[in-house]
């Protein structure tokens, strides 16, 4: 189910990663109408605000993951009054889901909402229900997208340790940032073409990224008649793009670069203002580079080509793709949510347990002996992690395979979740994550 569903980026993103969507809510028509169009005819006009009306439906529903961005705080052009009823509105998003107390929920903010009093208070709700939480600050452009977007994602699930999908979302950023070239840049010679079963993926790719998955299809050269759009072709041909800096920033971004954050006004012209003063940094003047179309903010923003927008005024039509999660980083999150819960990943056990053991007196071989039980141990309970280690460890002998195991080899099992334990506790600013990776995920 998502809350704030807008246009439907979250939730599109979320059925590539294999979810089926129950129902969707936003207040606004217009963004339900192009909801409905594009992703099916589950999404409603509600005021989420309004609890006690939506509460008795949402129960009915009985999801098994809420997904919501509701509307950031930090508007610049926002007047007091504005941020007070969209703190209350994230509050709105924690209380839902205390309430109806899916497994799983998933809320994506802006950066800085991390830092809020309003976050804060949904934290404590959020908390008491019994979930644990991952919060991850990313960067789109490392999830799929050519924008170098930053955005908070808290992942909830209920009876968890806090951080335990902190190093699987971690590990889903790719190593380079994606570059509007690798977007657009279907005419240039060095593209290569990976076809596609589906139009919600791309059939281009840039060298110097990692493949997709080839399967039985394998690479074939770029088909002789296949031609990028000539708005594509255009912006390819140009090299740069200007986008309104923000704080004194550089107005001017080349395609090898991702776009910054898509907002309302990403296909403005610079300003006079601009245009007589520009960045010194700026490789070309701001005047002489590439307009995006608002088709190509579209894809920017994650939305296929397939993509219908059901509003006539361009500006609506920009703010609903301004208020989008791009659907590719909400596959990433969202198949990072479904290979936990499936059992197929487990929390990484960050190096730092191996020097905490050597430091307590143990050998090396010991300590990564004890090290690699805790990962066995995370295997066999499926990744789970568990707020309590009396519940892991009674969790652990309902498990058949540890069942079946000798006395030795149950209580070393036992004995390295312990440590575990000790070392999360004693060391509690100990990171589950790798910080190299953590590094990758937020960078540009
Ligand atoms: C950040 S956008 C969410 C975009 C969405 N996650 C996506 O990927 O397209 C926030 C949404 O909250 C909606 N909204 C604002 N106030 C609301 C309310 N009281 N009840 C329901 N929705 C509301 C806005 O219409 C807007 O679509």
């Amino acid at each position: 189910m998502e809350l704030f569903c807008g246009a439907g980026g979250m939730s599109l993103g979320l059925k590539q990663a294999g979810f089926d969507v129950v129902g969707a809510y936003d207040a606004w028509p217009l963004a339900v109408d192009t909801y409905n169009r594009n992703i099916g005819p589950h999404a409603a006009v509600a005021d989420l605000g309004d609890l006690l009306s939506i509460i008795p439906e949402l129960v009915d529903l009985a999801p098994d993951m809420i997904a919501g961005g509701p509307p950031c705080q930090d508007y610049s052009s926002a007047g007091r009054r504005e941020e007070a009823d969209n703190a209350k509105l994230t509050l709105s998003f924690a209380v839902l889901v205390a309430t109806v107390r899916p497994r799983w929920f998933v809320m994506e903010n802006v950066i800085n909402a991390i830092k809020s009093e309003t976050w804060a208070q949904a934290r404590t709700i959020l908390k008491a229900a019994g979930y644990g939480l991952t919060e991850s600050k990313i960067n789109a452009s490392r999830y799929g997208v050519p924008q170098s977007r930053r955005r908070l994602f808290v992942v909830g699930r209920v009876g968890e340790r806090d951080g335990f999908l902190a190093s699987a979302i971690a590990a889903a950023a790719s190593s380079e940032p994606m570059t509007i070239r690798d977007l657009f840049g279907a005419t240039t010679p060095s593209a290569i073409y990976f076809p596609s079963t589906s139009d919600a993926r791309r059939s281009i790719w840039s060298p110097d990224e990692p493949a997709p998955t080839i399967r039985e299809r394998s690479i074939r050269p770029l088909p002789v008649s296949y031609r990028a759009h000539p708005d594509d072709a255009a912006l390819i041909a140009n090299g740069y793009v200007y986008s309104r800096p923000v704080r004194a920033g550089r107005g001017v971004r080349s395609v090898d670069e991702p776009f910054p954050t898509v907002t309302r006004t990403a296909w403005e012209r610079p300003t006079p203002r601009y245009l007589s003063s520009p960045h010194p940094a700026d490789p070309i003047a701001a005047s002489s580079t590439a307009v995006l179309t608002v088709d190509q903010i579209s894809r920017i923003q994650g939305f296929p080509l397939s993509w219908r927008w059901e509003a006539s005024a361009k500006r609506d039509v920009l703010q609903m793709i301004a208020n989008a999660v791009p659907a590719p980083v909400a596959a990433s999150i969202g198949r990072a949510i479904l290979d936990r819960e499936a059992g197929k990943s487990t929390p990484e056990i960050h190096g730092g347990f191996l020097q905490w053991l050597v430091r307590r007196g143990r050998s090396r071989q010991s300590a990564r002996n004890v090290k690699f039980l805790a990962g066995k141990a995370r295997r066999l309970l499926g990744g789970r992690t568990f707020a309590v280690l009396a519940l892991e460890l009674a969790a652990l002998e309902t498990v058949e395979e540890f069942k079946a195991m000798k006395r030795n080899p149950q209580s070393d099992l036992r004995q390295a979740l312990r440590l575990l334990e000790q070392y999360q506790t004693q060391a509690p600013k100990c990171r589950s994550v790798d910080p190299l990776l953590e590094r990758i995920q937020l960078a540009a």
